[in-house]
């Protein structure tokens, strides 16, 4: 089955906003290298109608279902991933902003800016790629990016595709994490280096690596200003005992792959 079409409009949205990615799709084309999605992941807050669930029931829609689920203390996040019984489409990883958890000022603020939102929107599944549509502030950014990059960067951008992650066991010449790396890295490329360039072991059945979110503008009521985009995730995935391959993810390692969307 080709990827279903809800990653093809993800993925114009996600490339016209990070053109990072799209070059080095095209770095990776053009070694001969067939560049399949093992990921792609969503940010939210846990507010009725816009949350976890409510993206996750477009992807329910279409055939996916509920597999691990993570908890991200620190960074008061909650996670689930979603798989779909055709193995080649990518995996669906769906994290929350925990409002109860988080400080009085970033719930108010968050709540506000829903207060006015229109939740018809969400039961569409073009929700998934709306967008932030409601009017945004750089002073209100940076207030919540001095508490959390999460809550900032979902404010700022609002329902899009965070990220989209290649499937490194997919590529013939860069199968090997480290080899991938220094690809990207040559070719001008900034690495997340936050828990080490890789984050995870063979052992764990998972290596993991991404870029560093580059810099767009953004049109705030109080003027533009440049802030971090999306990133590219590189994700390396090892057998279990049953010989198939590990399809679950280590919340060690999305904690320092979050922070890829942190200012440089
Ligand atoms: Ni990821």
């Amino acid at each position: 089955m080709a990827t279903l079409p809800i990653f093809e409009k993800l993925w114009e949205d996600y490339i016209s906003l990070n053109p990072e990615a799209l070059k080095i799709y095209r770095l990776l084309s053009d070694q001969h290298e067939k560049v399949l999605n093992d990921h792609v992941a969503f940010r939210t807050f846990n507010l009725p109608g816009i949350g976890l669930s409510t993206l996750a029931k477009h992807f329910i829609e279409l055939g996916y279902s509920e597999k691990n689920d993570y908890i991200f203390k620190e960074k008061k996040l909650y996670a689930k991933h979603y798989e779909h019984l055709d193995i080649n489409q990518p995996k669906v990883f769906i994290s929350e902003l925990e409002l109860d958890k988080v400080s009085p000022f970033i719930r108010t603020t968050i709540e506000k800016v829903f207060e006015n939102f229109d939740y018809s929107k969400a039961s569409s599944p073009e929700f998934l790629c709306s967008g932030a549509t409601w009017k945004r502030s750089y002073q209100t950014y940076e207030a919540l990016y001095k508490e959390s990059e999460y809550a900032a960067w979902t404010y700022a951008y609002g329902f899009r595709a965070n990220h989209f992650t290649v499937n490194v066991n997919q590529l013939k010449k860069f199968s090997d994490l480290p080899k991938l790396n220094n690809f990207i890295k040559t070719n001008g490329f900034q690495l997340n280096q936050s828990g080490g360039e890789i984050k995870g072991t063979p052992e764990e059945m998972l290596e993991q690596s991404s870029t560093m979110a580059k810099d767009v503008a953004i049109e705030f009521e109080d003027g533009t200003h440049k802030i971090p985009a999306c990133y590219y995730e590189f994700a390396k995935r090892y057998p279990m005992n049953d010989g198939k391959l590990y399809q679950g993810f280590i919340a060690k390692s999305a904690d320092k792959i979050f922070e890829s969307t942190n200012k440089t």
